[in-house]
């Protein structure tokens, strides 16, 4: 016997309806935004996801050496790749620059509820702009995915500009030593110890995380211009710092009811794209983590797909069996999904097989059917049957009723 790696998990065909059907709708929402998909290679140089991917993603990345010696990793997130791309790549096209990505990610935790160590991003990135408008619109756009889906949720909203400022005004200049800082912060750590050990004063810093009103510029002007339907969904929270090292500005993570981790996070990341050797392109993205979002959703009870219309086509003899091709292809241009028996099965266990599939309509064709051009069409969910003409079949799924997709009637 062998069995999965840890923290991986192999998706049945129900599992994949359930994931194909959120992915579907989060893609519909990206893209009535108008961003365009983009896709990287899994794994990346090393060095490239080291660069400025924060301590802890550091820490956990899949590292391995090819056979031609060289140091890859399996991608841990999408931005510092798509940040490679676009200084080497799409530099020139017009902007801002709309991507987004539904993909595989891997990180080496440790497995816990709503923790894998592969997982899905479906994320965006919008890149060429640091005006408040961009940073608005992601965070709504994060808005409008979980409103479509059906969740209670809320965005908590920060800005690490003025946890930077701060800490260069208490003499913590050294970009490193704040990257450590602010993920130490991220993780509930110690920090005013930390700092003090350091012989730096964290006064300043506990005084920023302890006023209440909203202080800061960007994060009161995102919240004035956003839709009141998503700001109402903002809290302010100026200790949220995320565990990345290359953002600049406002950051937020998104939270549903019923799940205590993040569903999505995201921020401003205005130097990465320099950093890669491009241009000076300051952006804003987020990632949803779909695995999470799926959790939430399947417990919540909140996805319900309509009836997909299906159907088995059944030969009740050797005879029969051509022209049973021939109906299948009809029904399926017609949009119904539509599978030949191919078992050679009597007729009940055929029609057993169906119902336990949840095959609606079984079209039985013997040769009495052959003979007059016509087919026994059987209703498992009404429990009616009626024989009817070959030509006549469009008709007759046509007037089953709507709550049925059935995609080209
Ligand atoms: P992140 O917060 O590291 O951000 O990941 C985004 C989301 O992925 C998290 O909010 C969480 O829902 C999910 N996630 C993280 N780790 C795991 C795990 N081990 N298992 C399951 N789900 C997980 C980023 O990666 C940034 N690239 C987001 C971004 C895009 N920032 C700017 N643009």
């Amino acid at each position: 016997m062998f069995r999965r790696p840890k923290g991986t998990r192999d998706f049945l065909p129900e599992d994949m309806k359930f994931r194909r059907h959120i992915e579907k709708t989060i893609r519909k929402v990206f893209e009535s935004y108008s961003y365009e998909e983009i896709l990287t290679p899994t794994f990346e140089y090393f060095d490239l996801i080291a660069e400025k991917s924060g301590e802890e993603i550091r820490r956990s990345v899949y590292v391995f050496e090819d056979k031609g010696g060289r140091t890859l990793a399996l991608r841990p997130e999408m931005t510092a790749p798509i940040a490679r791309v676009i200084a080497n790549e799409l530099r020139s096209r017009p902007k801002p620059l709309r991507l987004y990505y539904i993909t595989n990610v891997f990180r080496y935790e440790e497995p816990q509820r709503g923790r894998w160590r592969e997982f899905w991003h479906a994320g965006v990135e919008l890149v060429g702009s640091s005006r408040v408008e961009s940073d608005v619109e992601v965070i709504s756009l994060g808005c409008e995915v979980l409103e479509t889906l059906g969740f209670k949720y809320y965005v908590k909203l920060g800005d690490v500009s003025e946890i930077r400022n701060v800490l260069s005004e208490i003499g913590v200049t050294d970009e490193r030593e704040q990257n450590l800082i602010l993920s130490m912060i991220d993780r509930g750590g110690d920090y005013s110890s930390y700092l003090e050990s350091k012989g730096f004063d964290p006064r300043a810093l506990n005084e920023l995380f302890s006023t209440r009103e909203v202080n800061t510029e960007k994060i009161r002007q995102v919240l004035n211009l956003m839709e009141d339907k998503f700001s109402d969904r903002v809290i302010v929270d100026l200790k949220l710092s995320r565990g990345l090292d290359y953002y600049t500005g406002l950051v937020f993570e998104f939270y549903v009811e019923g799940l205590d981790v993040a569903v999505g996070g995201g921020g401003r990341y205005d130097k990465l794209i320099e950093t890669f050797g491009g241009p000076r392109l300051p952006a804003v993205g987020l990632a949803f983590g779909l695995d999470r979002i799926e959790l939430a959703a399947k417990e919540r009870n909140l996805i319900s797909e309509s009836e997909v219309m299906k159907a088995i086509v059944i030969p009740l003899s050797e005879k029969c069996v051509k022209k049973s091709f021939e109906i299948s292809s009809a029904l399926r241009e017609l949009g119904i999904i539509t599978e030949l028996e191919v078992m050679g099965r009597k007729l009940n266990k055929s029609l057993s097989y169906a119902s336990e599939k949840g095959i609606r309509f079984a079209l039985i064709l013997g040769e009495k059917e052959l003979e007059s051009n016509t087919i026994t069409v059987k209703d498992l969910k009404k429990g009616e049957q009626e024989e009817i003409e070959l030509g006549k079949l469009k008709k007759y799924f046509k007037s089953i009723t709507r709550d049925t997709v059935c995609t080209s009637l």
